[in-house]
């Protein structure tokens, strides 16, 4: 097992380029003749001479002794840093000088070992810290890319169909054209409206939201048009409606499919004779308002069902977009883990480097039920409990990961509890499945509808 590993070691860094920095001869020797065989060693006598190498060439990894004659080296440490800050630097100490390498760890260095050494643990010690230079290596690369080609307005993504996206908004909100946007919850309908409205001529002035199924039906219109004092009980004072506050800018109606039918009756009115009405008014009060709408349920089957207004969906469609789940554009994960690593590292102060390989690999596999939403806060959870400097696949939660093949929770105390944890895991994943319809799930499990209840409630499932 172990053979196998060090032989993974030597291909991932085979070209690395490590300076290794002592004035003892019997040091230097013992650490070329150790490294040698998987990495680029080169040699100094001296801070100075470590400093000309570092200005000269590409380094990797410096494994700097503290003491040094002349230029010592913590002092070294800063020039090299200054240099440039990606190099990374193991200081290699005496016991006795323990805390000075502690505040080298502050000035930026990696690592500390002590002398004399311990072969494995300076192996170990080079492999961290090279793979995290090339961790921050290919994040900064990733970083790139998001700014430079993979990100319009705030929206990220690569793949095809978001790209299309891109050039949708780009062409909509030339227009005053309205739009709706469709997808699951968590796709980033909200950003592509905003995105629409600052792309707009329209930018200068507001974008006004308003949630159709968080408002009580009664409230809605008052919500949307105003009222007049005393208009109705409890209208105190007059009210200007959103449309109003939006005017010259744009409105944009979330949950559109749950606006009630006699409220549908009236928005097609407003939208058609450009006009509102305040509850008490009596009058007619122009607005120009841009119109942008939104939601995640099929509005078709709400039209089969009458509770959508065929002609109001015909004039709110007038340019239809549409935001795939994640699960169906996958090339996207790993730029969306990036980003919000990115934000939430500086949020929080973190400085966490990237995401290891296999940790990617599992967020491609999963098929985010909450879409976007569901990875940005899975990534601000990892920013805020990773203590390490990468995120590796055992720091993922079990629903990512699977648990077949998770290693065994060392928490565990007996088989009893595994097997209970697992057969938890098991069913709320079919109900996942069957998007929680029971009779199914029991069906697919292979059990009686009551026996699944009955394991819900001594599982704890729904908790
Ligand atoms: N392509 C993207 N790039 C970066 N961030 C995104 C992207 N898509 C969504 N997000 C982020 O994900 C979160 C959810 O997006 P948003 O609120 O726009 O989704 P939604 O489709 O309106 O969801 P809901 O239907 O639940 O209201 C937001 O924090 C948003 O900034
Ligand atoms: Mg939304």
């Amino acid at each position: 097992m172990k053979k196998n590993m060090k032989k993974k070691k030597k291909d991932t860094h085979k070209k690395a380029n490590i300076l290794v920095v002592d004035d003892e001869k019997s040091m230097r020797d013992s650490m070329h003749m150790l490294l040698r065989q998987d990495y680029n060693v080169q040699l100094a006598k001296s801070g100075k001479e470590a400093i000309e190498i570092v200005n000269q060439q590409h380094i990797d990894l410096v494994l700097l002794d503290i003491r040094l004659p002349e230029l010592d080296g913590i002092e070294a440490l800063k020039i090299i840093k200054g240099i440039d800050e990606s190099i990374e630097v193991i200081m290699v100490t005496a016991v006795i000088m323990v805390k000075n390498a502690v505040h080298a760890i502050r000035l930026g260095a990696y690592d500390y070992i002590t002398k004399p050494f311990d072969i494995e643990a300076l192996q170990e010690q080079v492999e961290k810290a090279l793979e995290k230079r090339s961790l921050q290596q290919e994040n900064q690369i990733l970083r790139h890319l998001i700014d430079k080609e993979h990100q319009f307005e705030k929206i990220v993504g690569k793949s095809k169909t978001i790209k299309e996206v891109f050039k949708a908004i780009d062409d909509v909100a030339k227009s005053n054209a309205t739009v709706l946007i469709t997808g699951e919850s968590g796709t980033g309908k909200e950003l592509v409206a905003k995105a629409i409205h600052n792309r707009s001529s329209r930018k200068e002035k507001l974008i006004v939201a308003v949630n159709c199924a968080a408002i009580p039906e009664n409230l809605l219109e008052s919500e949307l048009f105003g009222h007049e004092r005393g208009s109705f009980t409890g209208a105190h004072e007059r009210q200007i409606g959103k449309f109003e506050i939006a005017n010259g800018g744009t409105l944009f109606l979330d949950e559109i499919s749950s606006m009630p039918l006699p409220m549908q009756a009236k928005l097609l009115r407003a939208i058609q004779e450009r006009e509102i009405e305040r509850i008490g008014a009596g009058y007619p009060t122009p607005v120009d308002v841009r119109i942008i709408a939104a939601t995640n349920s099929d509005i078709r089957e709400a039209i089969k069902k009458y509770k959508f207004r065929e002609d109001l969906y015909y004039r709110l469609n007038v340019i239809p977009i549409h935001l795939p789940p994640l699960r169906e554009r996958k090339e996207d994960i790993q730029l969306l883990a990036t980003h919000f690593l990115h934000k939430y590292n500086h949020e929080f102060g973190k400085k966490i480097v990237g995401f290891k390989k296999e940790a990617i690999k599992a967020l491609e596999q999963h098929d985010w039920p909450g879409n976007i939403r569901e990875l940005e806060n899975l990534v601000e959870r990892l920013v805020v409990l990773t203590k390490d400097d990468n995120i590796s696949i055992d720091k993922l939660p079990q629903e990512i990961t699977g648990t077949i093949c998770s290693e065994p929770d060392t928490k565990e105390q007996s088989f009893h509890q595994a097997v209970k944890r697992f057969e938890a895991d098991f069913i709320r994943r079919v109900l996942k499945k069957t998007k929680g319809k029971k009779g199914e799930a029991a069906k697919l499990l292979g059990i009686h509808r009551n026996t699944l209840l009955q394991l819900e409630k001594k599982l704890n499932i729904n908790e």
